[in-house]
């Protein structure tokens, strides 16, 4: 792709959304005047083509994302887009112009920077907004349900939050491994997750959620838990006891806890916790396998282009907002240069 090297030499300023407290979304505002990153080491360049809206990203606007950047900072750390500059010590650097997809701070602006070795190109033929969910969506769904659930033909999974950007993930890939999926979403959002193969749609918020579990089921194989306070009683309930594992991946609704004793007495499950930039970090060789998967799953038409819903930046607040009352359903994305 051609590059317009002055025009880039002239956007020494760019619009950016920036969080300025840890109070949520509200305190994100747009400004006009951030000055455009340059490379470090290892790093690229990137014009931002689509930034990808996550639950980390409200985590982060609170402060309570483990690790997360200190307000005030630009906000967001998804993004699709253009190589159109590399800083040094990058090895065989891909060449500029390349659309890549991939993670790094400051997201939400329209140039960003992302340590080189954690991109992936955008598939052949995919806007960068379709490719968004690649590295992070996809590829925590897959290490739940594979590395780390150990998903076999025949099994039942449950998903929870089967709707969102990870769910709709979820619920795709653990039909293709021939499992039965049940999925919890908030009813409005039931046809979406039948539409991608869910077997049972069930509110989460139901009272008696463990027992229509059980009761259709019989216990529950793997359990991909991510909404932790308010569900994690149930997946505990119903995953089957010694065999049956819950991958523990996210806190929607806030932190619940299990003490050895109830892994004693109570539920005798096996608990596995996930989260993909540290496995990325420790573990880059069962990453690397994860992301070879994907590629597979994409040739195979498994893996379909993503269909986010694109706002403009301005919108990032209000669609952030709408995500943490969980008003959302599937992959939200901003255009910065709308
Ligand atoms: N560990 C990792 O590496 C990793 C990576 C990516 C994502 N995650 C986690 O995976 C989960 C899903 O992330 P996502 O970005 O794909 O978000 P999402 O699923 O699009 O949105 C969260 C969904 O969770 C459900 N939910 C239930 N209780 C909620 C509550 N009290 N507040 C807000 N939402 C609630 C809502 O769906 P319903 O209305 O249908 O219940 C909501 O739409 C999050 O917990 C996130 O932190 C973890």
């Amino acid at each position: 792709m051609e590059i317009d090297e002055q025009q880039h030499a002239t956007e020494q300023t760019v619009r950016a959304l920036v969080q300025r407290s840890h109070r949520g979304p509200k305190d994100l505002t747009l400004t006009a005047d951030r000055r455009r990153p340059a490379p470090g080491a290892g790093e690229y360049l990137i014009r931002v083509g689509a930034a990808g809206i996550n639950f980390a990203d409200v985590m982060q606007t609170h402060g309570t994302y483990g690790g997360g950047p200190q307000a005030p900072y630009v906000a967001g750390f998804e993004a699709a887009g253009e190589i159109v500059g590399v800083g040094p010590d990058v090895e065989s650097p891909l060449q500029l112009g390349t659309h890549v997809v991939g993670i790094g701070p400051g997201a939400f602006a329209q140039y960003m920077t992302m340590p080189a070795a954690g991109v992936l190109p955008v598939p052949s033929g995919w806007s960068d907004a379709e490719a968004l969910g690649l590295v992070l969506n996809w590829a925590t769904a897959l290490a739940a349900l594979k590395p780390l659930g150990e998903i076999k033909t025949g099994e039942v999974v449950l998903v929870h939050a089967a709707a969102g950007g990870v769910g709709q993930a979820a619920v795709r890939l653990a039909r293709h491994y021939g499992a039965r999926v049940i999925a919890t979403a908030s009813p409005a959002k039931h046809s979406t997750v039948k539409a991608l193969g869910a077997d049972e749609a069930l509110d989460s918020t139901r009272p008696d959620l463990a027992k229509e579990i059980t009761r259709l089921t019989g216990g529950v194989d793997l359990t991909l838990e991510s909404v932790r306070q308010a569900t994690f009683e149930a997946s505990l309930s119903v995953t089957k006891p010694f065999v049956g594992r819950i991958v523990v991946f996210g806190a929607a609704s806030g932190d619940a806890t299990l003490t050895t004793h109830d892994l004693v007495f109570t539920h005798q499950v096996q608990i596995k916790g996930l989260h993909i930039g540290a496995l990325a970090l420790q573990q880059p060789s069962l990453y690397q396998s994860l992301l070879v998967e994907i590629e597979a799953l994409i040739a195979h038409g498994v893996y379909p282009p993503g269909t986010p819903q694109v706002h403009p930046l301005a919108e990032g607040p209000a669609v952030l907002q709408q995500l943490e009352a969980g008003q959302t359903r599937g992959k939200h994305a901003l255009d910065p240069w709308r």
